[in-house]
């Protein structure tokens, strides 16, 4: 029987078992592979290759999705669930792209861990770099797969030496492999004793594995070619005399990672990642919320959105809230209160992401992941709770880095372009700012590549060609104060001054010279890159 509440056996057995992650990944490291595979062993899919194949048939559909097949990027992210010896997984994908960090930020406020994959020529690479800050100013605990063991591959040493000095955290080995490149085998399993051979013939087998009886077992030299024994035992026993061994607080704390060895395209070392996964991974955790944290154990439910996402199938015009569960036993047909409205809301249509489709969720525990329909109430940031007053916080929206006005192709369809402006705003897919003087709207981004993805959008689903055009500012910050200094500072920089799509006030910039001036001129206002979304 697995342990599945080794750090909280107080929580009822059906929170303990869920596992919510996400995977964070510079691109091409293997991400997408590791996802097959553990939807493969989560039973979710049959064979590998399904994700994929499935993916280019969706992708054939529109010419959005053909741009993102031509820039070989995941736009989007969602959302899949499976179960895997006792537990359930809560996989959260994450778009690889450093364009979309935005949207990724988000969603690793909705997970309780991340898995760090490291190509194993490469190492640590610039967006794993990024995304690892993120998942640290969260303390969220890393679970490390280093990829493409069958490949040539950098020294395990210098792997984890440049993990420990590029990322400031331990690292310990929970695997360690065996041979480089053409001679590599397989790898030995520090954490259970075992030896995991690869099987280059079949891709799609699981390894296999050998029970030994310590170093000295005669089993090792049976199945290890005498010429990588000996390298192997010296290596071994170096790491284990310099490296600390694995100690699940400390994982938990996000202070050490466990890395494991192993080929994703090879199915191997990816059910021991798992198997991490279950024994060292967090159960759901606390949230942090206004005027008091969340527990998830508490019997009233409460969720919070971290993610909208509007017409997710081009048939259907609909939108659908990501809701991940902070509290309870959620059952569909439940009625909510909507924090920020303080309206009921009955959710009587939750979606549960399995891989394969979506499916109606008949129940949710704390951890997991439903889509919630809707028609746009629902907005990122927003708080579901069963009456009681709380805001989950912590999912910030950050100041674009990059602007552009945007201007309707048709003129006669300006006002159309109003509405889908909106929806893109509300999803979290680009700022929209109206600005105080002039006419039409300054659209802001945090990667150039979002522009040229919103037209496509626009014009596909809206069916209104656009063009994006340079405008004299170059990024955007929130403004607060005392309100009569506020009004004194917008009445004298109209020119700068506009709306965000929540309504809140805004100071366009175009040098940092703009920002310092303010800080001299009005010392009682404050600009801020970042915004809390509320
Ligand atoms: P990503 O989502 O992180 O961007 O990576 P993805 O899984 O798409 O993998 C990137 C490339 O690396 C793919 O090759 C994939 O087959 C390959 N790959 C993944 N895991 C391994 C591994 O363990 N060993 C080796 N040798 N390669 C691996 P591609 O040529 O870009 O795509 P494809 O034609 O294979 O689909």
């Amino acid at each position: 029987m697995l342990d599945l509440a080794h750090n909280r056996p107080d929580l009822p057995p059906e929170i303990a078992r869920r596992r919510t992650f996400a995977i964070i990944s510079h691109p091409d490291a293997g991400k997408t592979t590791l996802t097959e595979k553990f939807l493969l062993y989560g039973g979710a899919i049959q064979m590998a290759g399904q994700v994929r194949a499935k993916g280019e048939a969706r992708r054939t559909r529109s010419d959005f999705m053909q741009m993102e097949k031509d820039r070989g990027i995941s736009v989007s992210a969602s959302a899949m669930s499976f179960d895997y010896n006792n537990f359930r997984f809560n996989l959260v994908d994450t778009p690889g792209h450093s364009d979309f960090s935005e949207d990724t930020y988000r969603t690793l406020t909705a997970v309780d861990a991340a898995i760090m994959v490291i190509d194993g020529a490469k190492g640590v690479e610039s967006q794993t770099q990024k995304l690892f800050e993120v998942c640290r100013l969260r303390d969220l605990p890393i679970l490390t797969f280093c990829n493409k063991m069958d490949r040539e591959s950098r020294d395990t040493f210098e792997i984890i030496d440049e993990i420990q000095e590029m990322l400031a955290i331990d690292v310990t080995p929970a695997s360690w492999p065996i041979g480089k490149g053409h001679d590599f085998v397989g790898c030995y399993d520090i954490l259970r004793d075992r030896l995991e051979l690869m099987d280059r013939a079949d891709r799609n087998k699981v390894a296999e594995s050998i029970r030994i009886e310590g170093l000295d077992d005669p089993k090792l030299a049976e199945h290890v070619p005498a010429h990588l024994l000996e390298t192997f035992l010296e290596e071994l026993e170096m790491a284990r005399e310099l490296l600390p061994p694995l100690d699940p607080q400390s994982v938990l704390e996000g202070h050490m990672t466990p890395i494991w060895f192993g080929s994703a395209i090879n199915s191997f070392g990816v059910k021991e990642l798992m198997d991490g996964i279950g024994r060292y991974g967090p159960e759901p955790q606390p949230q942090r919320a206004e005027p008091r944290q969340i527990s998830p154990e508490e019997t009233k439910v409460s969720g919070f959105v971290f993610k909208v996402q509007a017409n997710m199938d081009p048939k259907h015009r609909d939108r659908v809230a990501f809701l991940r569960m902070a509290s309870g036993h959620f059952k569909r047909g439940m009625k909510l209160t909507h924090v920020r409205t303080k309206k009921p809301m009955a959710v009587s249509n939750p979606v549960l992401f399995l891989a394969s489709d979506r499916e109606l969720a008949e129940e949710a525990w704390a951890g997991d992941i439903i889509g919630i329909p809707n028609h746009g109430q629902l907005r990122i940031g927003d708080t579901l709770t069963e009456g009681e007053a709380l805001k989950v916080t912590g999912i910030p929206s950050f100041a674009p880095e990059l602007l552009q006005t945007c201007r309707a192709g048709d003129p006669l369809k300006a006002k159309h372009l109003d509405k889908a402006l909106m929806q893109f705003a509300e999803e979290g897919a680009a700022k929209v700012f109206k600005p105080s003087v002039g006419s039409g709207f300054i659209i802001g981004v945090v990667g150039a590549l979002q522009f040229e993805v919103l037209a496509s959008r626009i014009e596909l689903e809206y069916g209104l060609p656009v063009r994006f055009e340079p405008t004299q500012f170059t990024s955007a910050r929130w403004v607060s104060g005392p309100r009569d200094k506020v009004d004194a500072f917008a009445q004298a920089n109209k020119g700068h001054m506009a709306q965000d799509n929540d309504g809140d006030l805004v100071y366009l910039t175009r040098l940092q010279w703009d920002i310092d001036r303010v800080a001299r001129d009005y010392p009682d206002v404050r600009l801020s890159a970042t915004k809390e979304m509320m």
